[in-house]
């Protein structure tokens, strides 16, 4: 056979560990042919591709990032080429697709699917908001980035009586904020899932500080919002690229507490720190396993499927299922949480 294998989206510490997989299995054990895709969909667009074989991949386990490179979905073009799914097929002359990616290259791959493509997808993000499937690789070393980051800044805070405002990433989901708030003890963790007031934000450091603690953590995800009318927060303006720029809710909600409580406060927005250098042993084992069972579902012809963790077991889940709705942070796993919110 002769696999395609891309990668997708914004990266993910981990990736080069599913196309090792992939290769590794695939070569060895049946004595596939596998072909990169370079820069995610666009490579497969272009045409342009490059062959893996066992040396292509060695050395590549612990390695962040993605050998293949990566990009956004040019939404139009895809939809375009979907229509003439058989000529795009023939362009590579793949027999099976492995698009590895997020919540957007998961619904192309569904696309592809649905256009006659044999896909099997395997999901990727350190948000771990990818419903069907327990956990995302990524999401163990983005976590841990962040953990070691609160427990660094502790230190600091401490020495200078002040309180730290930590952003990590999570648009939509808060997994990051939540776990790693957890692990590193952070004082206050704000969700996208809920709006926060910094009132209570304002309450909890004034008790700290009376009961002679010095210092305080909030971790808060870039997705967070205050509470409507609890705190003044514009909106951006967008950019060439069609981002929106504006003051991020961790400088934003920093400054209003300094405001607030007479003390002096320090917004530290972590950001693609979380998302490069090496995968955790986690991430590394959980990506192997995805790379090897998606190899397996292809050989079985279990196409318009991904990989997806469920308990201990990886199982194949239809990609219709997957992409339906963002896995965010439900009530009761706030709540074991036990901070203010
Ligand atoms: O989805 C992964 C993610 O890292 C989000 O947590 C974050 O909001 C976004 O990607 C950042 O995207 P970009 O790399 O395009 O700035």
């Amino acid at each position: 056979m002769r696999i395609g294998v891309l990668t997708a989206g914004g990266d993910c510490p981990g990736l080069n560990a599913v196309i090792r997989s992939i290769v590794h299995r695939a070569v060895t054990n049946y004595g596939d042919e596998v072909i990169g895709f370079e820069d995610g969909y666009a490579g497969l667009l272009d045409g342009r591709y490059r062959t893996l074989d066992l040396n292509a991949v060695s050395g590549i386990l612990a390695r962040g990032g993605t050998i293949l490179g990566s990009s956004r979905l040019e939404r139009a073009r895809f939809a375009a080429a979907c229509d003439n799914a058989k000529a795009l097929v023939e362009k590579s002359g793949f027999d099976a697709l492995i698009p590895i990616g997020g919540e957007g290259t998961l619904t192309a791959a569904r696309m592809l699917s649905d256009a006659g493509v044999p896909v099997v997808g395997v999901p990727k993000t350190i948000d771990n908001d990818i419903s069907s499937t327990d956990r995302t690789f990524g999401f163990d070393t983005a976590v841990g980035v962040a953990t070691e980051a609160m427990d660094r800044l502790k230190t600091t805070a401490e020495s200078h009586q002040r309180v730290m405002v930590v952003e990590v990433m999570g648009r939509h989901a808060g997994w990051i904020a939540l776990e790693s708030g957890m692990a590193g003890g952070a004082h206050g963790i704000c969700l996208p899932e809920r709006p926060f007031d910094p009132a209570d934000l304002v309450k909890m450091v004034e008790e700290r500080f009376s009961r002679g603690k010095k210092f305080a953590v909030i971790c808060v995800a870039e997705g967070a919002h205050p509470a409507e009318g609890s705190m003044d927060y514009g909106k951006g303006e967008i950019d060439q690229f069609g981002h929106e720029r504006f003051q991020g809710i961790g400088t934003a909600l920093a400054y209003e507490l300094e405001r607030r409580l007479g003390k002096e406060a320090r917004p530290v927005i972590l950001g693609h720190v979380q998302r490069g250098g090496t995968p955790t042993a986690y991430d590394r084992v959980l990506a192997t396993r995805f790379g090897w069972h998606a190899v397996e579902a292809v050989h079985r012809g279990e196409f318009g499927n991904m990989t997806a963790l469920r308990g201990t077991d990886v199982r194949m889940v239809p990609l219709a299922e997957a992409v339906t709705r963002l896995k965010t942070v439900p009530e009761d796993r706030m709540r074991e949480a036990e901070s203010v919110f």
